[in-house]
């Protein structure tokens, strides 16, 4: 080897073992530098030794005084980034100086509730779909929750003992009036105030005289679905759904339909999810019944649309896996 080639060598050698010695954030890393370059068996020091012996008998003393220098500059460097790494384990220096007239920081406690951010996820996640966000009163009238939604007066759902109806609020309005026992109420407000196309989502609390359990609970969340337009089929209403439960639960899940049975929409189906290789009901839908649409006073052979209402604390309980809703 030539004389040059064996500096040059040493000189990259250097340089390299500096960085590496330099960058160690740890003892660790330090340590494992130092065998790569210093190690006594097999470190790149040691191996760079032996090129000492191939140069010629002339520049033998040359390439000598050049290695020792070498050495001394890399033990050098490990020196010091052992200085350095000592030094960041030493108590941290004081900082600016303490001012007690600036207001304290209030460390950050608790939480969003789960429910309410879930429904914050799937407000996201509809919108995403196109669905913006519509809000309908708690308090409602029969004619919301009820007559447009094609649910005649013998119908069960518009028992007494089914509803909260509020005696004060009648006296008040002069009309029967009840909490809201669904959010398809909001289906009719929005179809009310606005031409087709329609693409909205609700969310908010419902009310029925449920006794509480592990799945009831007097007062619940549903988000209600509505899309109305041009053509609209079944198979619209199952890819929304499952886009939905993908994106919500991850992963792909399954979407079923069972037949079933609403007032409001016709052909009717329970939902049910897929999820862990469990099925689980979510809710109802279906396509929006002609009658709905003339109610509010949209023509069914122009426009066609789906509903769907789900209820929030099973998706949002069966993603946190928690078993009661209480
Ligand atoms: N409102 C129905 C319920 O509360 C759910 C539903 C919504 C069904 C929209 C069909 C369409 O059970």
């Amino acid at each position: 080897m030539s004389l040059s080639v064996f500096i040059a060598e040493l000189d990259a050698l250097a340089s390299a073992a500096a960085q590496t010695f330099a960058s160690a954030a740890d003892a660790a890393a330090l340590e494992a530098a130092r065998v790569e370059f210093l190690g006594a068996k097999s470190g790149k020091l040691k191996d760079a030794q032996k090129g000492l012996g191939t140069v010629g008998k002339d520049d033998k003393p040359a390439a000598g005084k050049r290695f020792n220098e070498v050495k001394q500059a890399i033990e050098a460097a490990f020196a010091e980034a052992q200085t350095r790494l000592d030094a960041s384990d030493a108590p941290v220096a004081a900082g600016p100086p303490f001012d007690p007239t600036q207001p304290g920081r209030r460390p950050r406690i608790g939480h969003l509730h789960p429910l309410t951010q879930t429904i914050e996820d799937l407000k996201e996640i509809m919108g995403r779909l196109g669905f913006s966000v519509a809000h309908g009163p708690e308090i409602e009238d029969e004619r919301h929750n009820f007559e447009a939604l094609n649910i005649p007066q013998a119908h069960p759902a518009r028992d007494p003992l089914e509803n909260f109806y509020l005696a004060t609020a009648e006296k008040i309005s002069g009309a029967p009036m009840l909490l809201r026992s669904q959010t398809s109420t909001v289906q009719i407000r929005v179809m009310e105030n606005k031409k087709p196309p329609v693409r909205i989502i609700s969310l908010g609390r419902v009310y029925r005289p449920d006794t509480a359990d592990a799945t009831h609970y007097p007062m619940f969340h549903q988000i209600e679905g509505l899309l109305i337009d041009k053509h609209v089929t079944m198979a619209d209403l199952k890819s929304t759904l499952r886009m939905f439960a993908s994106s919500y639960f991850g992963g792909e899940v399954h979407i079923r339909f069972r037949p079933s049975f609403f007032p409001f929409t016709e052909p009717s189906v329970e939902v049910d999810m897929q999820w862990n290789d469990r099925w689980i009901e979510m809710g109802g839908a279906g396509m929006v019944d002609p009658n709905v649409l003339r109610a509010v006073g949209y023509d069914p052979d122009e426009v066609s649309g789906f509903a769907f209402g789900l209820g929030v604390e099973r998706v949002c309980a069966r993603r946190h896996q928690v078993t009661d809703i209480r």
